[in-house]
């Protein structure tokens, strides 16, 4: 194979950690796959002396996109613009792109695969969902023979980083996110990983592949981790569970449902193990059963471990493109104060006032964890709309937590 000339739009993070993938792993990657990597470009509006790839470095995309050597085009840029006009013309000039930018791909990322494929190009984003961890090509080859009917998700590693340091610490959420903020764990703007927005773009990527469907991240029911506070991480502790951000999509039947909010997860569910930064998805299948992918959900080398995967791939099908797609036409979901689950509640006020909260709820599963003025229960299975209901008529209710069931 002649050698393969690819671009890297953005000089970032996982930009230069792809760059420093190729250069690393050259003659390994080589030999492996008969692709030949070599960087000509390098686009960013920063210029970056003294870094051994200087020269390479451009500051305006017509050089790029009009260079006919260049055939991969790695976006590394993130957000929406300019990053969807540098990929769409780039598969328009029939180069394939690879990205890591998940807030693209669930914004227009229908849009960007049917124009790769009109152009016989490829538009791939291994490293969108789950960083370094396979997942985006596990579900469109190994598991393309399964009719997939669940993904949950720990899909986003600043959040899990919290909840980790929060019960393993007894801190409180602002403590934690002030320190990891300060560490270079959460972003300065946090809002996108604690309010859920990171992990829901990520799931409707997932169940679009898996269902075969858009999924419209808008349409997914989120929540995040911001009002979760330590006294819920003493009852989580209290019933042997611990509390995990978990973005998911199921399907049954025609009905598909999906989620993101924090959850009560048990110690014999495999979620319960994925501390730190790590992200794990769980995957079931008809034929399957159960699988689960887990490693290091963010980070610059392991996310460009699997950007590069997707430009050797692109570099081994130049001409012909990656078959990769989902129907355009949205999935409606279900409503999701239709769906079934049971519910950890917080309530002020004393154990001794069960008795009424058991009869609006038709019984309940109390939970003390050592604290004054008021205690916790657990609901049997209920729909959303149900639990609503029965909670409106409860006065002092402090919080509620939804219950994974394994
Ligand atoms: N902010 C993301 C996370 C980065 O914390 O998981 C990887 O997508």
């Amino acid at each position: 194979m002649a050698q393969v000339q690819v671009a890297v739009l953005g000089y970032g993070t996982v930009g230069s950690g792809v760059v420093k993938v190729i250069d690393t792993n050259h003659d390994s990657i080589l030999g492996k796959s008969g692709a030949d990597l070599h960087v000509k470009y390098i686009l960013d509006l920063r210029e970056f002396p003294g870094d051994p790839n200087e020269q390479k470095v451009v500051h305006d995309y017509e050089v790029i996109v009009n260079d006919p050597e260049v055939q991969i085009v790695v976006e590394t840029m993130g957000g929406v613009e300019p990053a969807f006009t540098f990929t769409k013309r780039a598969l328009e000039a029939g180069k394939s792109v690879c990205t890591s930018n998940k807030e693209l791909v669930a914004n227009r990322g229908t849009e960007l695969l049917a124009l790769a494929k009109e152009h016989q190009a490829s538009y791939m984003f291994e490293a969108s969902c789950g960083g370094g961890i396979p997942i985006i090509r596990p579900l469109r080859t190994c598991l393309c023979a399964d009719v997939i009917d669940e993904i949950t998700g720990i899909l986003n590693g600043t959040t899990n980083y919290i909840l980790t340091k929060m019960i393993d610490e007894g801190l409180e959420f602002d403590e934690v996110l002030k320190d990891a903020q300060q560490k270079g764990y959460a972003e300065r703007n946090p809002e996108a990983d604690v309010e859920g927005y990171d992990a829901c773009r990520k799931i409707a990527i997932l169940s679009s592949l898996a269902y075969g469907q858009r999924v419209d991240y808008t349409d997914v029911y989120t929540e995040g981790i911001s009002k979760i506070s330590s006294a819920d991480i003493l009852y989580a502790k209290a019933m042997g569970r611990t509390i995990r951000l978990l973005a998911f999509s199921k399907k049954e039947g025609s009905q598909v449902t999906a989620m993101v909010a924090p959850h009560l997860v048990g110690k014999d569910d495999p979620l319960y193990a994925v501390n730190g930064v790590f992200n794990a998805i769980f995957v079931h299948g008809n034929m399957l059963g159960d699988a689960m992918f887990y490693g290091q959900g963010a980070g610059k080398e392991a996310t460009a471990s699997a950007v590069v995967a997707d430009v050797i791939e692109e570099a081994q099908t130049l001409g012909k493109g990656v078959m990769s797609s989902w129907s355009p036409e949205k999935l409606p979901l279900t409503d999701i104060s239709k769906t079934r689950k049971r519910y950890f509640v917080r309530v002020k006020g004393d154990a001794a006032d069960a008795a009424k909260v058991a009869d609006i709820f038709g019984g309940i599963e109390t939970v003390q964890a050592g604290l004054a003025g008021e205690y916790g229960f657990l609901t049997q299975e209920m729909t959303e709309q149900d639990y609503q209901e029965r909670a409106a008529k409860v006065e002092g209710i402090l919080s509620m937590i939804r219950v994974r069931e394994k």
